[in-house]
């Protein structure tokens, strides 16, 4: 049996950490993990865990390891990661990797790749600020930088209804990006000890990431 792709895509916000997974699971069948999906639905659901995360979240810092492991062993239960999964925006503390690691060793399984998506800080206010996803099955768009082909249309499932997630806004992102740099870009130096370090230029046109990233998966899945 071939062994389950784990891939980590290591970003700031805005980095297109969701938008390349998403694009990643349709093509290899790999089932995207962002905690950051899995809090907000767990903020939405009104649970003990997304009461005591809503905000922390808004404010851009980071939610609890507690919280965050808690809730991602949870997901990982779930028979539809047998393939392997995209860890979107997890692990972003060394903590949180080094929890990964034991979790990962308990069930025989190895991180595959970390890859690191590269973009400027200043560009990533206005991609962030600029984003809306389908308010039906969460595909993601742009004001600039990706609309629907009929405008008003989800592509992806004819829905109308869009959203706008409570922490896009200038002020916030400024903290979150405080908080990458502070606890979360510590983790590239981490994996390129353990040699599964990836880098990608996400600066680049969302096609050619994703082309890139197809290569990452390619080679680490053979
Ligand atoms: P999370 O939901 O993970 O947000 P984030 O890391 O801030 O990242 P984003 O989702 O904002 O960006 P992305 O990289 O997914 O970019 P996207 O593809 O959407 O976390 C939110 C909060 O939850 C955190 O602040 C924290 O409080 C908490 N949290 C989550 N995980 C946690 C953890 N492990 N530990 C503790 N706390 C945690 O792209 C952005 C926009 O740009 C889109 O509109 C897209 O269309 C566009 N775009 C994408 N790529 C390109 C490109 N190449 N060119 C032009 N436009 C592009
Ligand atoms: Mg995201």
């Amino acid at each position: 049996m071939t062994h389950p792709t784990v891939l980590i895509l290591l970003g700031p916000p805005g980095a297109g950490k969701g938008t390349q997974a998403r694009m990643l699971e349709e093509k290899f069948g790999l089932v995207q993990l962002s905690t950051g999906d899995l809090l907000r639905a767990a903020v939405a659901a009104g649970t003990k865990a997304g009461k005591a995360a809503k905000a922390v979240m808004e404010a851009g810092e980071l939610v609890s390891d507690a919280i965050v492991l808690a809730i991602l062993k949870d997901r990982l239960t779930e028979p539809d990661t047998a393939k392997g999964v995209i860890l979107d925006g997890f692990p972003r503390t060394p903590g949180q990797a080094e929890a990964l690691d034991a979790l990962l060793a308990e069930q025989d399984l190895k991180i595959s790749a970390a890859v690191s998506i590269e973009v400027d800080d200043a560009a990533m206010v206005e991609r962030v600020s600029g984003r809306y996803t389908c308010g039906s099955c969460g595909e993601g768009y742009h004001d600039s930088f990706k609309q629907p082909v009929n405008a008003g249309t989800c592509d992806k499932c004819g829905s109308t209804e869009f959203k706008r997630r409570a922490d896009d806004n200038a002020e916030t992102v400024g903290a979150r990006l405080t908080a990458y740099h502070a606890q979360t870009a510590p983790l590239i130096a981490y994996y390129e000890t353990r040699g599964v370090l990836r880098t990608v230029d996400g600066m680049s046109a969302i096609e050619t990431i994703a082309a890139d990233l197809d290569a990452v998966v390619t080679q680490v899945s053979a």
